[in-house]
């Protein structure tokens, strides 16, 4: 396989929103679904089911009360989805709409920040985009510290090296601008990037939690912020 780790063009930009918006938010195996799918195993979803159950015991021996139990825990389960579901799309519209991900050029033009790709060419010599990673260096006042963001790669070429090859470019560039500093913020759902970020050197710093409230209930999402002296 035959792949290139090259600065971004402003021909990539669609390729890169594309790309985000499947690896990280509506992709199956995307972090995104991971925190969704998660809200189906945790305590307030089993009061829900139980909740539920209870319904569909009590219509076989009075049907008016017990389907109203069932219709309103299943809605009340499904308005609770939704809302995770709404957070997360956040991320997605805060990258797009005014974000980083609006105009890479520009917001990672600037020195030391840089933007690279990962592409692969087919026999034809044509490349396509299957992975990127930016350096921020307008998310932390200290100018001699840069932020690891937007860190992807398809999933079809995970496993293969190219998440590894980005973020040693990545490095490699920030220690050639003398910065003495790199950080980045990664969740419970990345456990890939974790053992990335990890081999590479980098230490858990600090963990922040993040609760998606809904009625008395809170969805909890474990934030973790890692770090590494250049
Ligand atoms: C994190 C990510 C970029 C890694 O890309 P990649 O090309 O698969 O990375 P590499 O092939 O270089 O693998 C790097 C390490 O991660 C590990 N890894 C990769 N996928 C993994 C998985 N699904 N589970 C556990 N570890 C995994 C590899 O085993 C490797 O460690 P090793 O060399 O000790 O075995 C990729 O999984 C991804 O895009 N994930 C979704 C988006 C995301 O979470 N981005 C990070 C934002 S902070």
């Amino acid at each position: 396989m035959d792949i290139q780790i090259r600065r971004v063009q402003e021909t990539d930009s669609e390729r890169i929103r594309q790309l985000f918006k499947e690896v990280m938010i509506y992709g199956a195996s995307s972090p995104g679904k991971l925190a969704l799918n998660h809200q189906l195993y945790v305590q307030p979803a089993y009061v829900l089911y139980g909740i539920f159950s209870l319904g569909v015991l009590i219509s076989y021996y009075s049907i008016a009360p017990g389907s109203l139990i069932c219709v309103a825990s299943l809605a009340f389960f499904l308005a609770w989805r939704q809302r995770i579901w709404r957070e997360i799309k956040k991320y997605d519209d805060a990258a797009m709409n005014g974000g980083d991900l609006a105009d890479i050029g520009s917001h990672y033009g600037p020195v030391p920040s840089a933007f690279w790709v990962a592409e692969v060419q087919d026999s034809g010599g044509a490349g396509t985009v299957i992975g990127c990673v930016g350096l921020d260096s307008s998310t932390n006042p200290d100018p001699s510290v840069v932020e690891i963001r937007r860190m992807l790669v398809s999933p079809s070429y995970q496993q293969r090296g190219v998440g590894s090859s980005l973020l040693r470019a990545a490095i490699d560039h920030a220690r050639t601008q003398k910065m003495q500093r790199i950080f980045l913020s990664t969740s419970m759902f990345q456990p890939a990037a974790r053992k990335l970020y990890e081999n590479f050197g980098f230490f858990e710093e600090g963990k922040l939690d993040v609760g998606v409230k809904f009625c008395s209930i809170s969805f909890d999402i474990d934030f973790y912020v890692y770090g590494m002296q250049l």
